[in-house]
Order: C-alpha cells, then sequence, then structure tokens
C-alpha cells in the first residue's frame, strides 16, 4: 500500500522540532552579566553568570529584622551605583553597601550558582574592619516563576564575616526536554506514527481508492487476517482443552414460544 509516504515524514518532523526547541532554550539573550567585575578573571565563572543572564535588572528586595536588603545582579542594587547588596536601616538616609558587582565571584553545580560580591564598606569595630561581602546562593526551583530573596544570616563571629543569602528561581532550571526519557520519547513517536497510518491510510482509502465503510479503513484485509491469525494463536496457546460443543436446548423450543408471543402481541393490535 501507498500510505507509507505519510508517517515517513513524521519523525523528520519531531527530530527538527526537538532540535530547535534545544537549540532555542540554550541561547543566552543579552549580556548584562558582563557588567560584573570578576576578582579572578576565568572562563568557568563567566560561564555560570552567563547562566544567570535572565535574573539580570530586576531589584530583589527582602526584610529581616529592622532592615531592608536589595540585591541586584551585575546591576545598581536599588539604584545606588557600583553596589551589587545594599543595607537600608528604617529611619537612616544613607545605605550600607554591603557588596560590589565589580568584585565579584561566581560558582556553580547544575541547578544552583553561588555568587560572591566583595569590596562592600568595612565594618566599624567588628571583623577586623575589612569590606562586607554578601554572598547569594541561587537555586532552581520550578514553582518559583518569580524569584523570591531571602536572608539567612549576617555572620560577624568568624574571621571572614559575610552576609548570607537566598534566591530560589525557575530561571535555573536545566532544560525540561533533557528530562524527558528516551522511552517516552519512542513512545510519542509510535503514538505519532499510529496516527499518521491511521489518518492518511484512512483518506488515502477514501478519497483515492474510493473506499466506503469499513473498507476505509487502512490495509483493513492485512489486520483482519492478522487479528484472526493472533486469535488462532492464542486459542492454541492458551486453551488448555479442547472446546466442548454446547448443546443447544434452546434453539428448538424457544422459536415457537416466541412465534406465540408475537401472535399474542399482534392481537393486540387488531381493532375488537
Ligand atoms: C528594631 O528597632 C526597634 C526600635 O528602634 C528596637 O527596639 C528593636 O530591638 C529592633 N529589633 C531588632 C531585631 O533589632
Ligand atoms: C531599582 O530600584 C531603583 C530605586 O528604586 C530604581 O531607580 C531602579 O530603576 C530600579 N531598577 C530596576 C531595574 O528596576
Ligand atoms: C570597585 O569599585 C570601588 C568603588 O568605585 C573601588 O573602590 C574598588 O577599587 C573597585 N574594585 C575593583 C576590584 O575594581
Amino acid at each position: 500500500m501507498k500510505v507509507s509516504c505519510g508517517p515517513n515524514s513524521v519523525p523528520v518532523l519531531i527530530w527538527t522540532l526537538a532540535a530547535s526547541l534545544v537549540l532555542c532554550s540554550g541561547q543566552a539573550a543579552t549580556e548584562n552579566n558582563k557588567k560584573c567585575l570578576l576578582l579572578f578573571e576565568s572562563l568557568s565563572e563567566r560561564k555560570v553568570l552567563s547562566r544567570l543572564e535572565p535574573l539580570t535588572g530586576i531589584n530583589f528586595t527582602t526584610v529581616d529584622k529592622n532592615y531592608t536588603y536589595v540585591f541586584q545582579l551585575c546591576g545598581d542594587a536599588d539604584g545606588v551605583k557600583g553596589a551589587g547588596v545594599i543595607q537600608k536601616k528604617t529611619g537612616v538616609k544613607d545605605p550600607t553597601i554591603v557588596g560590589r558587582y565589580n568584585s565579584t565571584k561566581a560558582y556553580g553545580g547544575s541547578d544552583w550558582v553561588m555568587l560572591i560580591y566583595e569590596n562592600g564598606e568595612g565594618y566599624d569595630s567588628h571583623c577586623s574592619n575589612v569590606g562586607r561581602r554578601a554572598i547569594v546562593m541561587i537555586s532552581c526551583d520550578r514553582k518559583a516563576d518569580k524569584a523570591q530573596l531571602t536572608m539567612i544570616e549576617e555572620d560577624l563571629v568568624r574571621k571572614e564575616c559575610y552576609y548570607l543569602f537566598e534566591l530560589d528561581s525557575s530561571k535555573l532550571c536545566p532544560v525540561v526536554l533533557s528530562h524527558i526519557s528516551t522511552g517516552t520519547i519512542i513512545i510519542i513517536i509510535g503514538i505519532c506514527l499510529l496516527a499518521a497510518y491511521l489518518i492518511g491510510g484512512f483518506l488515502y482509502q477514501r478519497l483515492v481508492v474510493g473506499a466506503k465503510g469499513m473498507e476505509q479503513f487502512p490495509n483493513i484485509a492485512f489486520w483482519q487476517e492478522f487479528g484472526n491469525l493472533t486469535a488462532d494463536g492464542c486459542d492454541f496457546v492458551c486453551r488448555s482443552r479442547p472446546r466442548e460443543e454446547v448443546p443447544t436446548y434452546r434453539g428448538g423450543a424457544t422459536e415457537p414460544l416466541d412465534e406465540e408471543e408475537q401472535e399474542e402481541r399482534d392481537d393486540h393490535l387488531l381493532p375488537m
């Protein structure tokens, strides 16, 4: 049969779609992350930063105790020049710069990034008066469409003091397509092929061959024969003893009864 020309083009189409999906999602759009200066310029840290590109240009805000913190990725947090993270206290006009994006470090794994901004304003009395430092732990959370910043802790005890933040975002999650297993793809392709075969075959039989009724089903003779053979095979393999002929008691007895009933019903229809 000539039905095969339709279904053959379907897998090509599916693979083209899948490939273009992978390619599209892999591209980083713009390059706002270039504004971050790395303390130690390296290709691997640049790659980590480019993964954060979708989060650039947003003021992330969180409130903790009497302080408000604002974080921006490779941009002026709350409009404060050079600041990546700032701390504001209610009633105090000037914010404190916690970290600057001209002193960035970035480390990352498959679904998380640890971003460090150093060179913040120096402490007055603790931490050997060194510059403040902000650590932002950015993780994948598929439910977090709108990323939310959380303050975890401010460490003033250790020699290397830090402010630790957490940011969950769906933007950092690995591409969904890579999570579909090969088995699923094969099943999807199988269903598509079957659908294309049925629809294509049906149209061919109806429009080209001009078939009617059951004959419109593609390769009907083959499938009927196939079904019969399968049934025979099952019968042969699964049945434990030969089928007994069931004597037909009812056949002879019921027929006259039916006729009697018919006559009775007919009687009612006649005018009295
Ligand atoms: C917040 O500020 C108020 C008034 O200035 C003060 O009484 C309170 O202890 C502060 N809370 C914290 C957690 O620092
Ligand atoms: C961040 O906040 C500051 C101060 O409110 C504002 O000037 C700036 O436009 C904001 N930036 C973005 C990208 O929303
Ligand atoms: C970052 O900027 C600050 C303030 O403009 C400056 O003092 C500091 O030296 C700069 N650091 C680096 C590593 O460029």
